[in-house]
């Protein structure tokens, strides 16, 4: 491993805004915060109070004011996490991603600026239940995440059904709001773009805005632009997928979502999904989902 790398590892060690494989998390999300902004060092994760249900019985919720906890998967160097922290100091943000020299680009910058909002984790998604409490997440982004193209590989996508039920787990619930109980994808793969579509579609969960051309003018002047759309991640700056347009899908989890659909799932897919990108289906001739 590189001297830098390690360097990295050594630092976010010592950083009080990043966790690594924390125990005993669920529920004191809030209470984290309110340590980090109060500069506590070291965060004793054991004392810290339990705001948030942990079990089905909504009496057992302790009666404390919580911020909104928003969380970003995959987060790389946490531009999202830093960026929305610095534009609602009334929130809480969370990164999380499992390579810790990328994790220390984000934690570095909001130690630097003073932002006390924003904290990460380092842990793999597929074990993310094991650090909230139900309905403690108020809202997801997924920037850029890894689009997985081969077929075979189609469950590792982070807006499979397999992933969603993970979210699900800990997602607020708030049917009547369009603000939270909210996952936000962007990324530049028109594959995974139509892949989180066609799911959303199938399992008939609450799609609140889809765009193939984030950046248009068209859709930059529409009500359905968004501010925070406009944060950029260093994925986003390697156009890995070369389609030269950023996609952006909003959407509700609020849905069951039936383990006996992913079979069908698989069958429309193997049918539209090739490893080539939307505009090149278009121009052989062949139909993508819509
Ligand atoms: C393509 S990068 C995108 C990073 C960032 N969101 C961006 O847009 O720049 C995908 C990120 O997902 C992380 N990742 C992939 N699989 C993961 C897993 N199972 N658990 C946690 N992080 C994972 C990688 O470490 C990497 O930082």
């Amino acid at each position: 491993m590189g001297q830098k790398k390690l360097i990295k590892f050594a630092a976010i060690k010592e950083y009080e805004n990043v966790l690594e494989y924390p125990q005993g998390m669920p529920g004191k999300w809030d209470s984290f915060f309110a340590e980090l902004e109060k500069g506590t060092t070291p965060i004793d994760v054991e004392s810290l109070a339990i705001t948030a249900h942990l079990s089905d019985d909504a009496s057992a919720k302790p009666a404390v004011h919580k911020k909104p906890l928003v969380l970003e998967l995959a987060c790389g160097r946490g531009e999202y996490a830093v960026g929305l922290g610095r534009m609602f100091p009334t929130h809480n943000f969370l990164g999380l991603d499992l390579k810790g020299n990328r994790i220390w680009k984000g934690a570095s910058i909001a130690n630097r600026d003073g932002l006390k909002n924003v904290a990460f984790i380092r842990t793999q998604i597929d074990q993310v239940t094991q650090y909230f409490a139900q309905e403690e997440v108020d809202e997801i982004w997924i920037t850029f995440p890894d689009p997985q193209l081969r077929l075979s590989k189609a469950k590792k996508r982070l807006t499979h059904p397999k992933f969603l039920r993970l979210y699900q787990q800990f997602l607020k619930k708030e049917a009547d709001s369009t603000h939270v109980g909210v996952v936000h994808l962007k990324t530049d793969s028109p594959n995974l773009y139509f892949f989180t579509k066609t799911v959303i579609d199938l399992y008939g969960l609450t799609l609140i805005t889809a765009t193939d051309n984030l950046y248009s003018t068209e859709f930059r002047q529409s009500e359905k632009w968004d501010n925070r759309c406009a944060i950029k991640t260093y994925y986003e700056g390697l156009n890995i997928a070369n389609s030269n347009r950023i996609h952006y899908i909003q959407f509700k989890l609020d849905k069951p979502l039936p383990i006996a659909l992913d079979e069908k799932l698989k069958e429309i897919i193997a049918e539209f999904e090739v490893t080539e990108t939307h505009d090149s289906l278009a121009r052989n001739g062949k139909q993508a989902m819509e």
